[in-house]
């Protein structure tokens, strides 16, 4: 089995792969070490459309197609944690048109896929300043997480508004004022206590960083809870990220030593 997953994986991308020849890849996956937690920073679509002569807003409804098929095999291959970026604290700066184009589809994404996550026993939350998207959206991700809250299927954790630095000052507040109020004192203060006050909070730390579409670089995501990540990178767009993607990132993670600043295991 492991032969025939190496054969497929090694296979140069783009080919016609069957859809029984991907189902079955799916089940060769060692499901022993698996990540229990994968991250992806969403990017890529705007170049995508570009290159096709369409405006950046078609590579964002393109995009939501990918994201689909991925939380489907995540959920098949029961991976416990999805973190998606889909919108961060920088994406304010884009032209308005472009930033309302991807808050009504965050809007339509949740009500046109809240049947299926909620039949698959998907729980849908949410990371970032919620509190300061529009009305409508702040809606939607109540919806989505009120309805998906018993679920015990994937955690698809939506990263919206979302911005490692804010999240740390937001976490700095939060223990100051713990301190200010006296229900804890300095000397509480430690990794686990900060790791609390995060967004993330009670979630493990990603295994398995996806970044597609070519950029090496972090662009402001997770910073505290990607220490030590494995990071895989791939210049495949996120409009065309299929699962083939998902499995060989997997692949490659499957086959990596981490050290955690320890020595190789004998
Ligand atoms: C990612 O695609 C989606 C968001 C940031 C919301 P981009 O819109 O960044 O696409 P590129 O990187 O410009 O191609
Ligand atoms: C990161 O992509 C944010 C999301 C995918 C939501 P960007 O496209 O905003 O990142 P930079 O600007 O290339 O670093
Ligand atoms: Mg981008």
């Amino acid at each position: 089995m492991l032969k025939k997953l190496w054969n497929f994986l090694s296979r140069s991308r783009g080919k016609k792969d069957t859809v029984d020849d991907i189902e079955s890849v799916m089940q060769a996956v060692d499901r022993e070490r698996l990540p229990k937690h994968i991250a992806i920073i969403m990017d890529g679509n705007g170049r995508w459309a570009q290159r096709r002569g369409m405006p950046r807003t078609y590579g964002h409804k393109a995009g939501v197609e990918s994201l689909r098929e991925i939380v489907r095999a995540c959920n098949e291959l029961k991976i416990p944690v999805l973190t998606v970026y889909a919108f961060s604290t920088e994406n304010w700066k884009r032209p308005r048109e472009e930033v309302d184009a991807l808050m009504d589809l965050l809007v339509e994404y949740v009500y046109k896929e809240i049947d299926e996550l909620d039949r698959n026993k998907v729980q849908v939350r949410a990371i970032g300043r919620i509190h300061k998207l529009p009305e409508k959206c702040q809606q939607a991700v109540a919806f989505a997480r009120e309805r998906t809250k018993d679920n015990d299927g994937l955690i698809l954790n939506l990263a919206l508004n979302y911005g490692g630095r804010s999240e740390l000052v937001d976490a700095v507040r939060s223990i100051l004022q713990m301190t200010a109020d006296k229900k804890i004192s300095i000397k509480d203060i430690d990794e686990q206590l900060i790791s609390s006050h995060l967004y993330t909070a009670g979630l493990p730390d990603p295994d398995l960083l996806i970044r597609p579409s070519g950029d090496f670089r972090i662009s402001n995501f997770l910073l505290w809870q990607l220490a030590y990540t494995e990071f895989w990178y791939t210049d495949v767009m996120w409009p065309d990220f299929r699962k083939e993607d998902l499995l060989r990132a997997i692949y490659d993670y499957q086959n990596r030593e981490r050290r955690f600043g320890g020595l190789k295991q004998k």
